[in-house]
């Protein structure tokens, strides 16, 4: 029989932890017996002193068995999920999930929401009027098995992983969210109970991201592949850049709509080069060969999906999107290029105009965020609109933007373009 105490104390003290403590405490904490209190001091022993790799194979299996595991092996098709550590303007998932469907495959995609700077995929869904996050294990069979559709994107159930949900939430208000072994095991606890074959991770390194440096980046992405290899989940993981926010938009219907961009053809450069290049690796680890996701984005059939998804689910694909009441432009103020523009500022701007939330369970403004005109490398003149700041509560301007000043830099002379959208790839 094990006590919390002891186990906390062996990981403050640098020890690895055996099997069955792990399967004890993880169980023990999900039931209520082990306090709270406990757990985050737990959480704080293992952000100081690390876990080994079969510690954290076994805390992973340990939080995927806490709850029940999805089972799509019916269907008949590859399943296929891809998951980004979170970033600035990340709206990818948005035109992925029908383009791969329209490839093939049948992708279900559990989501969360945002928090702090970077959006959740969640609330940008739910930015279209009607759209339904929270489906039943029917609703999703269904939709999934649906040959007009395929794809779905939606709220992980209570039973999924709920040691994790429980354990992530005593994180974030204990400051224990930065630690690989803990991010690793929670998002991977949650990608292999979703039931997938297949997964590829978009591991975000960069100001904008919650791993600021490639080596960090590159342990997070090799703990998670190795986790997913062990589960029999096939993974790959590609490490992509966040110095520099993602797209022309951050905010949640800003980005609903450059997502439509894409699936019509058009769309910034850098968004389209990022979901054709994970679609190819999201075909390839489901064993899709043979189709082209860039040949399904120009004949129409991935915005096909993309209708057919968003009504499944309850939402008007052609319907208006909303549009925030205020707005404000910033002008240069300065003649030159523009050399760099700061992920975490725009997100900061993006969250302070009510895009994002500052708890869990608040409510998101779905018009708010940050729309920015010119990209690096582009040349602006003094009064040349950088960037326009969507609100429907106005006191939130100033600040806003004052992140978003900050966020451009310029020179007078020339810069080499932006650095390629994808660093590395890992699995
Ligand atoms: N996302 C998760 O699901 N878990 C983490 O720990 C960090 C990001």
């Amino acid at each position: 029989m094990h006590d919390a105490v002891s186990i906390i104390t062996a990981k403050r003290s640098g020890q690895e932890l055996s099997g069955s403590e792990i399967d004890w405490v993880i169980e023990a904490f999900t039931h209520g017996i082990v306090a709270d209190e406990q757990m985050a001091a737990l959480a704080m022993a293992i952000y100081f002193q690390g876990m080994s790799s079969a510690e954290v194979a076994r805390w992973t299996a340990a939080m995927t068995q806490s709850g029940s595991r999805m089972d799509f092996s019916w269907l008949g098709r590859p399943t296929v999920d891809k998951h980004s550590t979170g970033g600035v303007g990340d709206k990818i998932t948005l035109p992925l999930a029908p383009l791969v469907a329209a490839c093939g495959a049948a992708v279900p995609q559990l989501s969360g929401r945002g928090l702090g700077h970077t959006g959740g995929t969640l609330d940008k869904l739910e930015a279209i009027p009607g759209w339904r996050a929270d489906l039943s294990g029917e609703e999703i069979a269904n939709i999934l098995s649906n040959p007009q559709v395929g794809a779905v994107v939606c709220a992980a159930g209570p039973d999924l992983a709920p040691a994790d949900r429980k354990l992530y939430a005593l994180r974030d208000v204990t400051g224990t969210v930065e630690s690989i072994p803990l991010i690793a095991s929670s998002i991977m606890s949650k990608k292999i109970a979703e039931g997938t074959d297949a997964l590829v991770l978009d591991v975000k390194v960069g100001r904008g991201a919650f791993m600021k440096d490639l080596a960090s980046a590159r342990e997070l992405a090799r703990t998670m592949v190795e986790l997913g290899a062990d589960a029999g989940v096939r993974t790959v993981a590609l490490l992509t850049a966040m110095d520099a926010p993602l797209g022309r938009t951050a905010g949640n219907a800003l980005e609903v709509r450059e997502a439509i961009d894409v699936l019509a053809g058009g769309g910034p450069s850098d968004v389209v080069e990022l979901t054709v290049t994970l679609a190819r690796e999201m075909l390839t680890a489901a064993g899709i060969d043979g189709v082209d996701p860039a040949d399904r984005l120009r004949d129409g059939s991935a915005m096909d999906r993309w209708r057919a998804m968003i009504a499944a689910q309850g939402g008007d694909p052609l319907g208006p999107l909303p549009v925030a009441r205020h707005t404000d432009v910033v002008l240069a103020e300065f003649d030159g290029v523009i050399t760099d523009i700061d992920a975490y500022e725009v997100g900061i701007a993006a969250w302070r105009l009510g895009a994002g939330r500052a708890r869990q369970g608040e409510a998101v403004q779905a018009g708010a965020g940050v729309e920015w005109h010119v990209g690096v490398g582009e040349h602006v003149s003094i009064g040349t609109p950088l960037a326009t700041l969507h609100t429907d509560t106005p006191d939130k301007l100033p600040a806003a933007r004052a992140a978003v000043e900050r966020a451009f830099t310029g020179s007078l002379e020339a810069v080499s373009p932006r650095q390629d959208v994808v660093i590395e790839r890992i699995g």
